[in-house]
């Protein structure tokens, strides 16, 4: 059985005291919560007083993004050498990186080929906007991100996905419990393709975009989904740590 991963993504959210304060209600409220793995994804400029903060906890620690390339003369960069002795996880190919950076299929590939070859759990973003949604281009646009993104990558490692419908990232519409276990189903049908079965079997697929204390049950009793990532509402505490236990409650009564 997977283990559930619930994921917060700060964004460019929180000053370097808010992060810790941020950190150390994490720890009181969900420090080793049993049977879901925890992470909180704070800007870079944090992690290494997040670490700190976090220390001795099992609540992991995450960045938003890396560039690929070892070092180089990349102005405003952070590579993966820089990364692995602070974070375990690397969010990839946020869809706010797609639409604001520029950032491609292709760059999302080389990043996580690079993040996997250098022992750190990426959690790459895949999803359609609204007017893919609407076109019924999902499956296709999915399939596209899927294919082109994980061409190549070495499945030694944990790589995690994340379905984020664009439509629902922080707009308060999430998708409905049927309509993301479906279509993370598609989407574990696709890493079939790729790698295999029984590593399609074993990784794990969260669902984000608007989750909240309020749906987070609707999410984590479908089969497929496995944990979520929280932008919004994993900068409070309690709604955080409310998301955490939803999803520790599901799985201790699987
Ligand atoms: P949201 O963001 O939970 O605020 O919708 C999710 C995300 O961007 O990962």
């Amino acid at each position: 059985m997977r283990t559930p991963f619930i994921a917060g993504n700060w964004k460019m959210f929180t000053t370097a005291t808010e992060c810790v304060d941020l950190c150390r209600a994490l720890v009181e409220r969900i420090d080793k919560v049993s049977g879901v793995e925890t992470a909180v994804c704070p800007p870079f400029t944090h992690l290494d007083r997040a670490r700190a903060a976090l220390e001795g906890s099992s609540i992991g620690l995450g960045a938003q993004n890396m560039h690929w390339e070892e070092q180089g003369a990349f102005t405003g960069e952070v590579g993966p050498r820089m990364l692995t002795s602070l974070v375990r996880y690397v969010i990839i190919g946020h869809s706010e990186r797609r639409q604001f950076f520029c950032e491609t299929d292709e760059t999302c590939n080389k990043k996580l080929i690079s993040a996997l070859a250098h022992n750190l759990a990426p959690i790459f973003c895949v999803g359609e906007t609204r007017d893919e949604r609407e076109a019924g281009h999902t499956n296709a646009v999915l399939a596209r991100q899927v294919r082109v993104g994980l061409n190549g990558v070495p499945w030694t490692g944990d790589c995690v996905i994340a379905y984020e419908p664009v439509w629902a990232i922080g707009t308060g519409l999430a998708a409905t419990g049927e309509q993301a276990n479906e279509t993370i189903g598609y989407i574990r049908g696709l890493v079939a393709e790729i790698a295999g079965a029984s590593i399609a079997e074993r990784t794990r697929i969260q669902y984000g975009g608007s989750v909240k204390a309020e749906n987070a049950q609707e999410f984590f009793g479908q089969p497929e989904i496995d944990g979520a990532l929280v932008g919004g509402a994993s900068l409070d505490a309690d709604s955080f740590a409310a998301i955490v236990r939803a999803a520790a409650e599901i799985r201790a009564k699987a």
